[in-house]
């Protein structure tokens, strides 16, 4: 019987790493890390460890020697990076490039996760790929700094760019679909734009991908949204409605009307094709997205 190979998922305390970490254990032998959430009947392959220390960093992949890292972890709420501007540029950038030039050293391949975001949405139709990065907000700067540090870095590497990612956490409240479901619970409104277009993404979808790209050997950057461009107001309705809750509690807005920053960026809609095409994968529509997550009585 041959050996599995060694997949290193970095950020799974997260909402996408913790998926992972659960959706590889077959296939890979796995190890994880996260930082100030501990994880609950944690083993040896469960590691502790703070990307700001960059020795430390360099010391826990040495140890473990993947085959493989998916690099999950960041600093994601965008309002909090525009506050914490430089330790998000740590966090985001620095530790990402430090990964993946000790990924090449070892030679292991680096799968990096960045965003939508780092798209201005002013297009107007759904972006590939190959399309100018142009991000609107400091989390999705860090973002775009660190997917053109990894070239530099590692030759081995694929970027995933992923959309809205729906799905269930570990801790329940990770992700923005989480978040509206938990605040309608609370019997309060959640105002959504009608204006803010999206490709939103299953979660178990995004481990799909990020899993299918450990099998191929394809160099470069891979799109990672849903089969369906929806308004945050009309996936809002459906979600709530899937989830058992009052459509009535998700609340029409307009991004214009928004006074935060970063401000809100109008279409980011991913063309997923070539993703999809490479890996042969057929990704859930939202019905039935929701569906797995609400099956209902
Ligand atoms: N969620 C979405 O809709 C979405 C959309 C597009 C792209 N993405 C990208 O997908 C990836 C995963 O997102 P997610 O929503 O799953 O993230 P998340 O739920 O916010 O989890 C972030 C993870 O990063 C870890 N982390 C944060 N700061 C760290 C640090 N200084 N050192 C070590 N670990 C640190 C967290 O650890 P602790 O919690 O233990 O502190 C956690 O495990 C991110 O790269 C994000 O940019 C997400």
């Amino acid at each position: 019987m041959s050996e599995k190979k060694k997949l290193l998922v970095t950020g799974i305390s997260g909402l996408l790493g913790w998926n992972l970490f659960h959706a590889a254990q077959d296939r890979f032998d796995t190890y994880g890390t996260h930082n100030t959430i501990p994880i609950p009947d944690a083993d040896d392959h469960v590691l502790c460890l703070d990307f700001l220390d960059g020795m430390e960093l360099e010391l826990l992949v040495e140890r473990i020697a993947p085959d493989v890292v998916i690099h999950t972890a960041a600093m994601t709420r965008p309002d909090t990076c525009e506050r914490e501007k430089e330790l998000a540029y740590q966090v985001n950038t620095e530790a990402t490039k430090r990964l993946a030039t000790v990924c090449h050293r070892q030679g292991a391949r680096f799968i990096h996760i960045s965003t939508d975001l780092v798209f201005d949405g002013q297009k107007g139709e759904p972006y590939e790929p190959d399309d100018c990065m142009n991000p609107l907000g400091h989390y999705a700067d860090t973002k775009r700094m660190a997917e053109e540090a990894i070239p530099e870095a590692i030759s081995n590497y694929a970027i995933v760019r992923v959309a809205l990612m729906y799905g269930r956490s570990m801790t329940g409240d990770r992700g923005s679909t989480e978040r509206v479901v938990n605040t309608v619970r609370d019997k309060n409104s959640v105002t959504l734009f009608t204006d803010e277009w999206r490709t939103p993404i299953l979660v178990d979808d995004a481990c799909a991908i990020a899993l299918g790209l450990t099998d191929v050997d394809a160099t470069g950057t891979f799109h990672a949204g849903g089969t369906e461009r929806i308004t945050r107001y009309a996936f809002g309705l459906r979600l709530a409605t899937s989830a058992g809750f009052d459509p009535q509690t998700i609340v029409p807005g307009s991004i214009h009307d928004f006074q935060g920053s970063p401000p809100r960026i109008p279409d980011v809609s991913l063309d997923s094709s070539k993703t999809t095409t490479l890996l042969g994968l057929h990704l859930n529509d939202i019905d039935a997205g929701l569906a797995r997550l609400y099956p209902g009585p």
